[in-house]
Order: structure tokens, then sequence, then C-alpha cells
């Protein structure tokens, strides 16, 4: 059964400079769990986060002319590519998100093209192709059984969202245009073996710049994600120590040492064949490029 929600949104200012342009936001989206002091609801609707800020930083804002934003949520990676897009198109596969979105839109960037659409992963855009597309997916690795939110959880095994990604988003690159997406992924033996896999599979040969960033083993995963979702021993001991032993169990079942965590970068390349492949560890700080030039700080509220 869902959680119940308390009865208010939650409206974030969020501020960002790209070049000459500055932007001052309000972000529409559920209010996150350390508001509301309990666990968020199968539904939940994610505010900006960490993953978020980490994601707008690293990707690439040269002017385009279409951005696709895969798993808008509250829309703030659609707000960015406002700055340095022709148009968006923003996709979830939740109705509630989307109405967020819909919202963050009318109140921050009232005239930017936003094609908002619901469906999931790549299917709302069958036969299409952007000069850019990014996401913050679902990719969280979650064992059957254990609790599901549609924040992070995409509806397919393991890491089979990210997956999904690295062998499909090539067909909807524009020539010259780039992917840029976060992801989880197991990891048996070397972390780079999984990636270079689907790789492979990708029928659009891609220049490739992966970093991974962090690797969990089962316990710290399984803490780290149930904790994010306000599942936590202190409010309720049972339901944490069952979904935490669903996430040792199912991971040492199917033989998972680690979960990595990291950014993908694919580009379909101008012209010919793909120039670079690149797998690399980096785990220090990530460019702030979301943070506001002196000057800018955000509005309080
Ligand atoms: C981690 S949130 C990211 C939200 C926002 N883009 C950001 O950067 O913070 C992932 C989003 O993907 C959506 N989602 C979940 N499953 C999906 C699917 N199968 N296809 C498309 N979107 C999905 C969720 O509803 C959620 O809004």
């Amino acid at each position: 059964m869902a959680t119940p929600r308390g009865p208010s949104s939650s409206l974030s200012p969020h501020a960002a400079a790209n070049g000459d342009a500055q932007a001052d936001w309000w972000v529409a989206s559920d209010p996150r769990e350390a508001l509301t002091g309990r666990a968020v609801a199968e539904d939940h609707v994610l505010g900006v986060g960490g993953a978020s800020t980490m994601l707008a930083s690293i990707t690439l804002r040269t002017p385009v002319g279409r951005v696709l934003d895969l798993g808008t949520g509250c829309g703030i990676q659609a707000l960015h590519a406002s700055l340095h897009a022709g148009e968006v198109v923003a996709t979830d596969i939740s109705q509630r998100a989307l109405a967020y979105a819909r919202l963050t839109h009318a109140l921050s960037v009232p005239d930017a093209r936003w094609d908002l659409r619901e469906g999931s992963l790549l299917e709302p855009v069958e036969g299409e192709a952007f000069d850019l597309i990014v996401s913050n997916p679902p990719f969280v690795i979650t064992p059957p059984g254990a609790p599901r939110f549609e924040y992070r959880d995409g509806g397919l095994e393991g890491d089979e969202v990210v997956g999904t990604l690295v062998r499909e988003v090539g067909a909807h690159l524009n020539p010259g245009g780039v992917a840029q997406f976060l992801g989880n992924w197991e990891i048996r033996g070397a972390w780079t073996e999984r990636l270079e896999q689907w790789l492979s599979e990708s029928p659009v040969p891609l220049d490739a710049w992966v970093i991974q960033r962090d690797a969990l083993d089962a316990a710290e995963y399984a803490e780290t994600w149930l904790r994010d979702a306000g599942i936590t021993p202190e409010r309720d001991a049972a339901r944490f120590r069952a979904a935490y032993e669903q996430y040792l169990r199912a991971f040492d079942a199917a033989g998972i040492e680690a979960i990595g965590f990291g950014a993908v970068l694919l580009r379909r390349p101008m012209h010919g064949s793909p120039t670079l492949k690149r797998l690399e560890e980096h785990e220090g700080q990530a460019p702030d490029a979301a943070r506001p030039a002196p000057g800018r700080e955000p509005r309080r509220t």
C-alpha cells in the first residue's frame, strides 16, 4: 500500500548560468522525505537532487536544435536545456511527474518550447532523432520483492534500464549528436566488461566516454537506496531489515560483487567510424556548472 502523502507539494528555487544567459527558476516536485519525516510514496516525484545537478553540470552546453530529456521528473534537465536548445522533448512514465514538469515550465520558462510526452524509455520518440539526449534515468537496481519507486525503478530487471539506453540511444541521435546519462551497473570482475558488452550491441557505432565515479558493495548499496526512500531502521526496523536482506540475498545469488555508479557520454560520429572509446574511473568532484554566477545566488524562501 502506498504511504499516505502529505497535502503539500514543493517549490524550490534553482539558479543556473550558461555563458551570458542567467536564469532563476522555480522547480515543482513532491516534498523530500527529510521534510515530511516519512518514507516516500511509490509514485513520489523527485525534486532537484545531487544526481540532477551533477548531470546538469557535466552536460555539454553548446547551442543545439532538439533536445530529449528522458525521465524528466520535475523538469530540471529540461530547464537547463532551455538555455541552449530550440526545442525540448521531455518524457516520463509518470503522469504526476509530467504534471509537475508542466508546472515547472509554466512558472520558470513559459516561452520555451517544451513537448511533454508520457511513455517508457525511448517509446515516446520512436523514429525521431535529437542533437542532445540527457537523462538521469530510473537506474536503481532493485531486487524482486524489495520496495520499488517510480522515480528510480524503470520497470526492467537489474541494470537493464542503463543497458537499454546504451544499446538503443544511438538510433535516436542525429549525426554528431550526443547522449549523456547517469547510471548504475552490476559488476562481476572488471567493471568495464558490462559497458563494453552493451556498446558492442548498439546497432549504431558510437564514440563512448564512460566515467565510473563510485562502486558500492551490496550492503552499502542497499542502505543507500533504502534511506534515499526514507526507509530507515529508526522509522521502521522490521521493514528496513526485510528489504536490506532482500538486496543482500539477491545480489549474492546473481554473483554481483559491487554496483558501479557513473556517467555515460555517447556520440554518433558525424562521418565514418567511432574514434573514441574511453572507460575510466574518476572519483573527484564534478564541476558545478549549475552553480549560479557571483551575485546570482538563488532566492531563499
Ligand atoms: C531519477 S528521476 C530523474 C528526474 C529528473 N530528470 C532529474 O534529473 O532529477 C527518474 C525519472 O524517470 C521516470 N521514469 C521511471 N521509469 C521510467 C521509464 N520506464 N521511462 C521513462 N521515465 C521513467 C521517473 O518517473 C522519474 O521522473
